[in-house]
């Protein structure tokens, strides 16, 4: 297990400063992978995040038969797919293991199921840990068969068709990852495939199966959800596809200029996709200087240089309604609420629970170790921020639980606070942000290796 120590900036510091850019958005390259494998010729991937969960999916897709390499000839993580068409994946000759990754192993459940094969899926500790349950319901009705581990949990094995049934399905929680594996077995499904989300959650299946040339449409539901209709069957075409930064990553190096005194950074190239970035709404209600630079539109997906700016916050009550589009930021948020003045309340955020750990209790315990005063909630947290630098009681380690924004979240925290934070299993970061303290280093920070 690798150790990281976040140092607080010296007094005499100048705080972090330079432009950086972030690397690419995971759930857009996840998505660029699978329909790039959906399609007979050539789709180019610009921007690819090249971290342990997307490479996990490639791998997967391999075992499926689509052909997919990295272009060591061009700069910046160029990826070129060459798909096999919808319905064409090949029976995998062996177990597909899918690391730590939700989103891999969730999307290709869909994908499994809508093909005549059976496909056998695991993953690491924390991966097996997660309810799939929610994605086995609907895929069942559809006609897919599964066997699964204790309680819905990997392994599982997927007994697939290529005669699925087509279904109206409304999602019981707000899901991407839900909603995204019904919608790419509806793919291979003759009709139409309809997901009703209560609550929008992001977009970026329904934009990528545009972009490769599907039919999907999207109409508001009664009770103010929506309703996302797929025409099945369709012949996918090959794309050039251009990853912005993922703005989740993105929000690590935004709470450390916010956090750090004379801080002053520029992230260049954020996706801003409105179900993705309510974490600058939030900050900004804190009262953070964040402004948005040569704001331009790629492939659907807004994009901007955000500048930041140390200040000092103040806590507030994050509105209920915006959690699905800041649902992966909650654990920085929580950090950095330490430095606010006065409390900040997290609600409605039980699905924190079920992610890479559980991150209501994986926060409130690693904050309390280090000295905030933190109530844990069944559904959120309340974090009593210090109106400053945050405590750091010495001697305390970090246990990050297998959950790589655990460990960023307490690495940022102890840029800022009143002595070192020590993190262990810092190694879990590769999964999203490969680079995370070379990154931060650059921009001044002191993230070291022990
Ligand atoms: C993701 C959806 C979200 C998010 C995850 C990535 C995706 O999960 O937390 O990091 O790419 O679809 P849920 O669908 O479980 O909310």
């Amino acid at each position: 297990m690798t150790h990281q120590t976040a140092h607080p900036a010296t007094p005499s510091g100048t705080g972090l400063y330079g432009s950086i850019a972030v690397p690419g958005d995971k759930s857009i390259s996840h998505r660029a992978l699978i329909l790039g494998a959906l399609c007979v010729g050539e789709t180019v991937v610009h921007g690819l995040l090249e971290g342990e969960d997307v490479l996990a999916t490639a791998q997967a897709l391999r075992a499926y038969g689509a052909d997919i390499q990295r272009s060591e000839s061009e700069a910046g993580g160029v990826w070129r797919i060459n798909g096999l068409g919808v319905g064409g994946l090949l029976a995998p000759g062996d177990v597909l293991d899918l690391g730590n990754s939700g989103t891999g192993a969730r999307l290709l459940l869909g994908l499994a199921a809508s093909h005549g094969i059976t496909s056998v899926f695991t993953g690491d500790a924390s991966l097996r840990q997660r309810p799939m349950q929610r994605v086995i319901t609907p895929l069942q009705q559809m006609g897919g068969q599964f066997e699964a581990a204790e309680g819905g949990r990997l392994p599982i094995t997927v007994v697939g068709s290529n005669r699925l049934t087509p279904i109206d399905y409304r999602l019981p929680v707000a899901s991407a990852q839900i909603k995204s594996a019904v919608l790419l077995a509806g793919l291979n499904a003759p009709g139409v495939t309809t997901v009703i989300e209560p609550r929008p959650c992001r977009d970026h299946t329904e934009h990528l199966l545009r972009h490769f040339g599907a039919q999907v449409t999207v109409d508001e539901d009664q009770d103010g959800g929506r309703r996302i209709a797929l025409t099945g069957q369709p012949e996918l075409r090959p794309q050039t596809v251009h990853v912005p930064g993922d703005p989740s990553s993105a929000a690590f190096p935004i709470a450390a200029a916010l956090l750090v005194p004379g801080s002053d950074v520029t992230i260049t190239g954020v996706g801003l996709n409105p179900l993705r970035a309510a974490l600058l709404d939030t900050l900004r209600d804190m009262g953070a200087q964040i402004t948005e630079q040569n704001r331009r539109q790629d492939q659907g997906e807004p994009i901007a240089d955000l500048r930041v700016r140390h200040g000092q916050l103040h806590g507030i009550e994050v509105p209920l309604e915006r959690a699905p589009a800041m649902i992966d930021e909650y654990p920085v948020l929580a950090a950095l609420a330490a430095f606010a003045k006065g409390p900040t309340v997290m609600r409605g955020i039980a699905e924190l629970r079920v992610k890479e750990s559980d991150r209501i209790a994986a926060m409130a315990k690693g904050l309390s170790a280090l000295g905030v005063a933190v109530e844990e909630l069944q559904d959120g947290l309340i974090v009593q921020g210090h109106d400053g630098p945050a405590p750091a009681k010495a001697g305390v380690s970090i246990d990050t639980e297998m959950d790589h924004r655990i460990a960023m979240s307490f690495l940022i925290y102890g840029l800022g606070a009143q002595g070192p934070v020590r993190v262990a299993g810092c190694e879990m970061i590769e999964t999203s942000f490969p680079g995370f303290a070379a990154l931060m280093t650059g921009l001044g920070a002191r993230i070291e290796p022990e």
